[in-house]
């Protein structure tokens, strides 16, 4: 039985959630939302989540005046929060604190240990707890990370247990060449691969000084680092889950570009060190700016995904979001910018040829329930060759185009100035292409798809309430 199983990233809960997560995991929304229309919901599994153990979650708790598991509680229910109100339809919230995790990642290092793949070795080094990675020595601007400009740098002296990564890079660098495991986009496979035949170092999986994590099985004095427990969550939520083992592996990790390299390689040797099938496709996507500023608390320019959805509604942070940049690069937004492709595509666009159709089939006062129910919900190839590409900006690009040919039609046509038979005609064939629109955007635009199919799937058609309000331009960021 075919299946499809994707995944975001597990957000670290130092912090509430802010757009950039929400980017994410909107993507992977739409992927799951897709799939369970061609495949049914029964083998799709879509798993996000939180990342809660480790030193920078160890110091957020601290500087909170609170204890660790009481600080993650409480974050993490924020993430859960936000994904509520962006209808986002995960079918496991998965929190490395949770039950049954530990004991996967202890009984898979246990594993890799015995096998002779992790050995105690000194590490010396400087670390950025922002990142929560060693730094090389070239990688530091003006003594700091340029990932975290306001953080110190920390310098390392401990023993650690190290991973053979060096003993599996060849065969992960065959898989990703040979393309048996996907990096997407290509670009970033050719980046990858290049980093790799540049030589690896074995690294660092445990840590001496950290408390809050999971215990190495075999020397208890030591946690397990950050990063290994957290990748693990893919796995383990294949097992912690009921009927999930199957899910193995996964068709599409979903990430940023920041943390590419981790499950490219480092979580691609762990598995293959594990002896486990690997993941069929990496996508890491661009960084999103605002003004030009990456999204930090220093520069006091995060944006809570709450606050869009109470300005844009649900439908509209999505679309926003899945259309305002490229997927796979960089892209820089404003508030202005998201007002104005708000009112010209939602509010202007869809919105009002929704209102508008609705409108003229209610004063019409014709019976349009043959016509509904003609359309059916046929695959639009050109979107599925986009999504198979993992192209959401495309795909719904693409129906997009849809909505503009229609709205042209409408504008040439003039069909309030039609009366009788010929203005009927003229409605259903609208109806008919909205109704297609509406089955098209089901994974993209949930509330939009359900309002389109409610309206013009009525017994009697009633023009619906606006579903986008036009705005006035928000206050600058
Ligand atoms: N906890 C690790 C991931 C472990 S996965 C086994 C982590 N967490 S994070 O909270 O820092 O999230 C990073 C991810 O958030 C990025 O890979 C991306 O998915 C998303 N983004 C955060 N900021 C973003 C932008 N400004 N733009 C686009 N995506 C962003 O790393």
């Amino acid at each position: 039985m075919e299946k499809y199983y994707v995944t975001t990233p597990i957000y670290y809960v130092n912090e509430k959630p802010h757009l950039g997560h929400a980017y994410t995991t909107i993507v992977a929304d739409v992927m799951a939302r897709f799939q369970r229309e061609k495949l049914g919901s029964e083998n799709v599994f879509f798993l996000t989540g939180t990342d809660e153990h480790g030193a920078k979650i160890e110091e957020a708790a601290a500087a909170k005046g609170s204890g660790p598991k009481e600080f993650v509680d409480l974050v993490s229910q924020q993430y859960v929060k936000a994904w509520q109100a962006l209808d986002i339809t995960h079918d496991f919230f998965f929190r490395t604190t949770d039950a049954g995790h530990a004991s996967v990642v202890q009984q898979s290092l246990t594993k890799i240990y015995e096998r002779g793949y992790i050995y105690k070795g000194k590490y010396k080094g400087i670390y950025c707890i922002g990142c929560e990675k060693n730094l090389t020595p070239d990688e530091p601007v003006n003594g700091r990370c340029p990932l975290h400009p306001t953080k110190e740098l920390v310098e390392q002296e401990e023993e650690n247990y190290f991973f053979r990564l060096s003993a599996f890079a060849p065969q992960v660098l065959e898989r990703i060449e040979s393309g048996s495991i996907a990096i997407l986009p290509e670009e970033r496979r050719n980046e990858i691969a290049g980093k790799i035949k540049q030589g690896i170092n074995d690294i660092s999986i445990s840590r001496a000084g950290v408390k809050w994590g999971i215990p190495v099985p075999w020397d208890t004095e030591h946690t397990v680092y950050v990063w290994v427990d957290a990748l693990f969550n893919y796995l383990s939520a294949t097992r912690i889950v009921p009927n999930k083992e199957r899910f193995w592996p996964a068709d599409l990790h979903l990430m940023a570009k920041d943390i590419l390299w981790f499950h490219a390689l480092i979580w691609e040797a762990l598995l293959l060190a594990l002896g486990e099938e690997l993941p069929r496709a990496v996508y890491a996507h661009g960084f999103f700016s605002i003004n030009g500023q990456k999204m930090s608390k220093s520069t006091g320019n995060i944006i809570d995904p709450l606050d869009m959805v109470a300005d844009y509604g649900t439908d509209g942070v999505r679309y926003l979001l899945l259309t305002s940049f490229t997927f796979g690069r960089d892209g820089d937004f404003s508030r202005e910018k998201f007002d104005e492709k708000y009112n010209a595509d939602l509010a202007n666009g869809i919105g009002n040829l929704i209102s508008r159709v609705g409108r003229l089939c209610e004063s019409s006062g014709a019976d349009y329930s043959a016509a509904f129910a003609s359309v059916i919900p046929r695959r639009n190839e050109a979107v599925d060759a986009a999504m198979a590409s993992v192209r959401p900006d495309d795909a719904v690009r693409l129906i997009w185009t849809g909505v503009q040919e229609l709205d042209r039609i409408i504008a040439e046509d003039k069909p309030w100035e039609l009366e009788g038979e010929p203005q009927v005609a003229k409605l259903t064939e609208y109806l008919k292409r909205l109704v297609g629109i509406g089955y098209d955007l089901k994974p993209f635009l949930p509330v939009t798809s359900a309002r389109i199919l409610e309206t013009f799937g009525a017994a009697r058609i009633t023009k619906p309430a606006p579903l986008y309000m036009r705005r006035a331009s928000s206050p600058k960021v």
